[in-house]
């Protein structure tokens, strides 16, 4: 396995990728701080792609002033050390200077899917999410790139670029992986002491009774029990919680049927969380 942590180092390294002939390269964006979430993209890309890229860059660009960018965890050496296991190829680890350079001007803006839920909370983080992907795109040149579902609303942006502006990259979603009590696994999770866990841990159990409900009115009502009894403590601060079209993201009227995607956003102590879950309401 190959860490290169300049372009340079990266460049020729993924030119030996192809020196045998042309291979399937699978992609893997992450931030490190790696988990079996992670993991398990690395294992799908693995499973598809006869080469395996990583990036690891925790991406300046979609922190919002006030956001946790500083003291986003950076576990480097164990991060490699998770790419080893999982028979990673080759794994990029860009400086902040050298991916933005001083004078950059151009970025990708995601448009109004990116305005709303997550983007209506962090200002222009798709934006910065859609410029660094972009970015990579070009840099590892990938045919397949794996995303996680647990951040649906990035995976659809990410898809709607591809689209738009025409990137000959495949973009497969991955599903949600979670601890045994349900909580979505993210690097985030460090931040959350035994208390705040407990906290958490509301949002997937939140989504799992709403799934066994058969209208969008009572997968409301089924998500509401469980979400009002954590409403008043004081480290819990519910964002949203709404029921949206799986493509557009937009909210659902109360007699839709189908597959809705319900999404959940909450700060436990001061920790921002998402969580969703796909409902098919007959
Ligand atoms: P990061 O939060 O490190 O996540 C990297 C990838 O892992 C994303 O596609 C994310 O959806 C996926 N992922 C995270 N938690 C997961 C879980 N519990 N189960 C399955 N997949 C999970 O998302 C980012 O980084 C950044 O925004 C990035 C795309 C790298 C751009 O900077």
């Amino acid at each position: 396995m190959i860490v290169a942590h300049s372009l340079a180092d990266f460049a020729v390294a993924r030119s030996h990728l192809d020196a045998a002939g042309p291979r399937r390269v699978a992609f893997v964006a992450t931030m490190g701080a790696l988990h079996a979430g992670h993991r398990e993209l690395i294992r799908l890309a693995r499973a598809a792609g006869e080469a395996v890229v990583v990036s690891i860059f925790v991406n300046p660009l979609q922190f919002g002033p006030g956001e946790d960018y500083a003291r986003y965890p950076r576990p480097l050496e164990d991060d490699v050390a998770v790419c080893e296991a999982e028979g990673v190829d080759l794994v990029l680890v860009p400086t902040v200077a050298e991916l933005y350079p001083a004078g950059r001007q151009v970025t990708v803006h995601a448009g109004a899917m990116g305005a709303i839920l997550e983007g209506r909370s962090r200002p222009g983080h798709f934006d910065g999410v859609l410029t660094v992907v972009a970015k990579l795109f070009h840099v590892v040149r990938p045919q397949l790139a794996y995303f996680g579902q647990k951040d649906a609303q990035q995976l659809a942006v990410i898809q709607r670029m591809v689209t738009d502006l025409n990137m000959d990259v495949e973009v497969i979603g991955a599903p949600t992986v979670r601890e045994p009590d349900g909580l979505a696994l993210s690097s985030r999770n460090v931040f959350l002491s035994t208390a705040d866990r407990a906290l958490a841990t509301s949002l997937s159990t939140a989504l799992r009774r709403a799934a066994a409900a058969d209208s969008v009115p009572a997968a409301r009502v089924a998500a509401n029990e469980v979400l009002d009894r954590v409403q008043f403590e004081p480290d819990f601060e519910l964002d949203y919680a709404v029921l949206v079209h799986p493509a557009t993201f937009a909210e659902v009227p109360d007699g839709h049927t189908g597959p809705v995607r319900m999404l959940v956003a909450a700060k436990v102590s001061g920790t921002r969380l998402i969580d969703n879950a796909l409902l098919e309401l007959p």
